[in-house]
């Protein structure tokens, strides 16, 4: 072959060459290169961060807090919590929020938990599902089994309020309460109304601004256990129900310590943002077949409350409020619904120890809705986030069986509870002094 000539002289000559080339790669190389393009595609689509994890040698990120810098709450109870000065690795066959929110939901592999349910009459009429877990539950010790928790119990109880169209067989729900039991305190799930296997008694439906019922039961437990202090730990939808109650009520509540973990915050940030990525919409879609599930479970109700058909026809969560939740709950748009209901606006009155977990990747309850200024503003709140973690999975471990923010939330409940803070609300308690707020902000953090 002469080399001295030129390869192709026009650029006819040029294409086909190039084309001989082509057909010339074997087709399993074009196979492979399809493979890794729609592997590259997929890790993109779902978020992975196996790589990243890969290359910081597993390290995890830190958590990040945010506070006020003259926090009372940060000085003498979070700079005491390892958990949240730590680093939060995901478990690594979970790296991506959106297994890690999957697995949780289908799988979750929640330990064995047995509840003792109680069912609370609220004073509108309206029944649900108390469901208790006391610390000798699960301390294998058989002898107390039967036994009620007295009058005079000091142990701290735990009020735990779901998410949406969760109930306290929830498998992070179990998480939370069997690790809680563990640690030697009182467990209840204040399930939602309807939800849980108890029928609905009144025309009155649970939604994300609904804090009734919470305001009832806690009002209630600090009536029969007015020894015991009492925490309440709110996730998604019950973290939004949690502080806006929690802001409602500023000082007037017997609550000695709250966490609000993976709450959506702004929902009316919340519903553009699950609209508008294909992913979103898919838990849009999931979550809205959910809340059909619910619907037909009461549908006497439903069908004369609310347009049946528009409900059957919901193809997204404000479809579903559109036709369902504005007009059993008297709201004029969706929109309104969302504006009055989102929490992130009663943050600044919140006046007991509130801590709030997020995580940056959440697939469902946005970052774009986290109320850091509030936060920052309000002496009594310490935001954590976390780069990974997904919706109230944060999967940890290699094994994947536990949970880093239920962690968080139990060592923060900890330090709270053995904070010298603490002390002075238990004598407060103990002196049978008039009724006073747990946490007064006035009296002890100023
Ligand atoms: C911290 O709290 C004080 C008083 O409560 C407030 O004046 C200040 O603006 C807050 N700091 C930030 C950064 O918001």
């Amino acid at each position: 072959m002469d080399c001295s000539e030129p390869i192709a002289e026009t650029p006819a000559a040029a294409y086909k060459l190039l084309f001989k080339a082509v057909i010339a790669i074997p087709t399993w190389h074009y196979f492979l290169a399809m493979l890794l393009l729609c592997m590259i595609f997929l890790y993109n689509l779902f978020e992975f961060h196996f790589l990243h994890d890969l290359f910081t040698g597993f390290w995890g990120s830190r958590v990040v807090l945010t506070y006020n810098s003259s926090s009372d709450l940060y000085r003498g109870v979070v700079s005491k919590c390892r958990t949240l000065h730590g680093r939060y690795l995901a478990t690594p066959w979970l790296s991506s929020p959106h297994i890690q929110t999957s697995f949780l939901n289908f799988f979750g592999r929640p330990p064995r938990v047995c509840y003792k349910r109680q069912l609370f009459h609220a004073s509108d009429g309206g029944t649900f599902a108390l469901d208790w877990l006391r610390h000798f539950d699960v301390s294998g010790v058989f002898t107390h089994r039967n036994q009620d928790i007295s009058k005079d119990d000091t142990t701290p109880i735990v009020v735990m309020i779901p998410g949406l169209t969760s109930d306290s067989a929830s498998p992070y729900m179990k998480h939370l309460a069997f690790n809680t039991a563990k640690h030697g305190w009182n467990v209840v799930v204040s399930n939602h109304r309807g939800l849980g296997g108890v029928s609905v008694t009144t025309d009155c439906f649970y939604n994300a601004g609904w804090t009734g019922d919470v305001r009832e039961v806690i009002k209630y437990l600090h009536q029969e256990y007015p020894e015991a202090p009492l925490f309440v730990v709110g996730t998604s939808i019950g973290a939004n129900v949690l502080v806006k109650y929690l802001g409602e009520d500023g000082e007037n509540v017997p609550v000695a310590g709250a966490a609000a973990v993976s709450s959506p915050w702004d929902l009316l940030i919340g519903s553009r943002f699950i609209r508008r990525r294909l992913l979103q919409r898919l838990y849009d879609r999931a979550l809205t077949i959910g809340l059909q599930g619910y619907a037909q479970l009461h549908k006497p109700r439903y069908s004369r409350l609310a347009n049946w058909e528009g409900i059957e026809k919901s193809r997204s969560i404000r479809d579903f409020d559109t036709h369902a939740t504005c007009l059993v709950g008297n709201y004029e748009t969706a929109d309104s619904y969302y504006r009055h209901s989102s929490s992130c606006s009663f943050v600044p009155r919140v006046s007991v120890p509130l801590l709030c977990i997020s995580a940056l990747d959440d697939p469902v309850c946005t970052s774009e809705a986290i109320p850091f200024d509030e936060c920052r503003a309000n002496k009594n709140t310490v935001l954590a986030t976390t780069q990974h973690g997904g919706h109230l999975a944060f999967f940890e471990g290699i094994a994947g069986s536990s949970l880093w923010w239920v962690r968080a939330v139990n060592e923060f409940f900890e330090a709270l509870h053995s904070s010298p803070f603490m002390h002075h609300q238990n004598c407060a308690f103990i002196a049978g002094t008039k009724y006073r707020p747990s946490f007064h902000s006035n009296a002890i953090f100023n």
